[in-house]
């Protein structure tokens, strides 16, 4: 299956100079040395799917996140090929349940050169059920209370994507790894044009790779008294899947406000 993904990326893949962030799909993340989960440890994880055919396999092209009833966030850049959603699958390319889209809404300020603003809204065209495997996660303000306990602190990123960088290896199943975030600065040795609305994070043995972008990077924070987690950021993109490289995502404090302008969430 990934020969067709791969065969699209050699025709639209134009920009793979090193330093510079660009929109490269080379550089769309699947994970890499993760683990592998069903999606009900992530019912707010979604897969991004080129075509509809019923019961006919569909090629995979990113993640997304449940935010709402009918709202999906993903990654501008996956819109270039998503066409359809598909909820509640631990497979990017078979079962759960498919939505078509109403609208969309790319962020006005998406660059592609730069990578920047990488963000994107998807209306479906119908109300989502949600089940023990379709749940929506509530975005971060950036005001919640982390927990002092370094156990209750976790940081996590999710996809559907390949396990190495280019991999030809058919492997829908659904990945998570625990991360660190970085600083800016550090992460700015690495891509010189980052923005204050990018976050990065690092693992020493795994990475995000091509198909993770438009995914969930989630942490933990105090909700009412319990621990409970929130939507942090979204996959853009990553140095070809190098493990203990900076991971960059777009921050979602940062971009709350249009996020509700638009959804009305
Ligand atoms: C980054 O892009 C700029 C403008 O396109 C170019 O001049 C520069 O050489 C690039 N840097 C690297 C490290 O590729
Ligand atoms: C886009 O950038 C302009 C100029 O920096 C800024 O005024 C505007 O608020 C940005 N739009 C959004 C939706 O963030
Ligand atoms: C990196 O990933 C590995 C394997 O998933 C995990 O055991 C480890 O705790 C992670 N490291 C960090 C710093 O999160
Ligand atoms: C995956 O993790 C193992 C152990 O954590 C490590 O030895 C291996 O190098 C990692 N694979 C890659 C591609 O980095």
């Amino acid at each position: 299956m990934w020969k067709v993904v791969i065969l699209i990326c050699v025709s639209m893949c134009h920009y793979s100079t090193t330093n510079n962030v660009t929109a490269n799909s080379d550089r769309n993340l699947l994970i890499v040395n993760g683990t592998v989960i069903t999606i009900n440890e992530r019912p707010y994880q979604v897969a991004l799917n080129f075509h509809y055919i019923p019961f006919i396999y569909a090629d995979f092209v990113c993640g997304g996140v449940i935010i709402g009833k009918k709202w999906i966030l993903t990654a501008a850049h996956c819109l270039d090929k998503a066409k359809v959603v598909r909820a509640g699958t631990s497979c990017s390319t078979w079962w759960g349940k498919m939505f078509n889209m109403k609208e969309t809404y790319v962020h006005p300020n998406y660059t592609r050169v730069p990578l920047r603003n990488d963000v994107a809204i998807l209306e479906l065209d119908e109300d989502i059920e949600y089940s023990d495997e379709i749940q929506p996660i509530e975005m971060m303000t950036g005001l919640e209370k982390i927990p002092d306990n370094e156990d209750d602190y976790e940081i996590v990123v999710s996809g559907y994507g390949l396990p190495s960088f280019k991999s030809k290896e058919e492997d829908c199943g659904l990945k998570k790894i625990v991360v660190k975030t970085i600083s800016r600065d550090e992460c700015k040795q690495h891509y010189k044009t980052l923005l204050d609305n990018q976050i990065c994070a690092i693992n020493k043995t795994s990475s995000t790779c091509q198909g993770d972008s438009g995914g969930p990077l989630t942490m933990t924070a105090w909700d009412n008294g319990k621990i409970k987690l929130f939507l942090m950021g979204i996959s853009s993109f990553g140095d070809d899947c190098k493990v203990n490289e900076p991971m960059v995502f777009s921050y979602i404090p940062s971009f709350l406000g249009w996020i509700k302008y638009i959804t009305k969430l």
